[in-house]
């Protein structure tokens, strides 16, 4: 199988991105050809500072390695870097109706949040049907959020080959990622950055710390029993704490007798012990620029090299040969 995903450098990494999407990415790595890249083009529709924009980029692809994508085993890569891509989205945006743009879940929702949406924002999915169909891939891992836009991608294959009589593009399935938890941010909402709830990867130590003191409790005295339902600390520990811990954590629930306090402190140590070796790791990629540009640079080699046929191939159907 050839397993195509992106992630937006948008904003920094934070656990819920880990355990929704980067982990199951990573672990595929082992089983299929995989092709993974910072989507970078995408986050232009939300990102309008150059400077975030680039930062937000080199650290999702030091994110990504510092988690355990091997590039011997998966390719790396950052859109903006395969000029292809662009120029299919254009191809493909004349074959698709604006009507199947307008439904979309995701443009609809960003403008009843009163959000006033640029075109990018408008042709989001035809850009994303362009990265996965360049490739070529079977199979591509998203979250719930994301499968109308994969149903927008086979429509516009459809479209495609309807509207020139000749076949271009393999049909992609979703592996939709919905069996996994969804992080509770420190409110207990979805942990997520637009709600400013998250507990960030690769943050200072002492933000980390703070940030997980600062999970919101109730005012259950320290002898007394805790309620679980609903209590994001309890939903974190349980995703955190090692097998030998979690009689632990259902008996300081059920029993009481630990305070708040005392378990977001075994909390945070959960989190040093787990993420210690990646965070180091980071750190290590951070300071050495010239190894992650390798990377991508590699990454993009490749690509560009897979994509070649496939290129070719759809130009000479369009009428672009020269
Ligand atoms: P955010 O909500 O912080 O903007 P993104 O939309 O950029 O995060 O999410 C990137 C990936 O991480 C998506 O595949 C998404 O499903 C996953 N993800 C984000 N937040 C969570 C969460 N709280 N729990 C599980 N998965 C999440
Ligand atoms: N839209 C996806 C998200 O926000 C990111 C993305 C861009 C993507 N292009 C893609 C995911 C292609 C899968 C395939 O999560």
């Amino acid at each position: 199988m050839r397993v195509l995903s992106g992630v937006q450098p948008s904003g920094t990494l934070h656990i819920g991105n880990y355990f929704g999407a980067i982990r199951q990415f990573i672990e595929l790595q082992h089983e299929h050809e995989c092709f993974y890249f910072l989507a970078d083009l995408h986050a232009l529709t939300t990102v309008h500072r150059g400077e975030d924009l680039t930062g937000f980029t080199r650290d999702l692809a030091a994110g990504f390695l510092a988690l355990g994508l091997d590039p011997e085993k998966a390719v790396l890569y950052r859109q903006s870097d395969i000029p292809e891509i662009p120029e299919l989205m254009w191809i493909l945006s004349t074959v698709t109706s604006m009507g199947l743009l307008q439904r979309c879940h995701s443009f609809k929702d960003k403008v009843a949040q009163g959000i006033v949406p640029n075109h990018g924002l408008f042709a989001y999915p035809v850009l994303m049907a362009a990265d996965i169909l360049i490739v070529d891939a079977n199979l591509v891992p998203v979250g719930k959020d994301q499968k109308q836009h994969l149903e927008v991608t086979r429509d516009i294959v459809a479209s495609f080959h309807a509207t020139y009589g000749a076949e271009a593009f393999t049909l992609p399935e979703p592996l939709i990622l919905d069996d996994v938890a969804v992080v509770p941010g420190l409110d207990g909402r979805k942990m997520s950055k637009s709600y400013g709830n998250t507990i960030d990867l690769f943050g200072p130590e002492k933000a980390v710390r703070k940030r997980i003191m600062s999970i919101v409790t109730d005012s259950t005295p320290v002898e007394a029993p805790k309620p679980k339902e609903g209590s994001a600390l309890y939903e974190l520990l349980k995703l955190f704490a090692p097998a030998s811990d979690r009689e632990w954590v259902e008996k300081a629930f059920d029993e009481g007798g630990v305070g708040y306090g005392e378990m977001k402190k075994r909390l945070f140590g959960y989190f040093i012990e787990q993420f210690g070796p990646a965070r180091s790791r980071f750190n290590e990629l951070r300071a050495d620029r010239g190894e992650v540009e390798r990377i991508l640079s590699a990454g993009a080699a490749r690509v560009r090299e897979v994509i070649a046929p496939l290129m070719d191939h759809v130009r000479r159907i369009v009428g672009i040969t020269h």
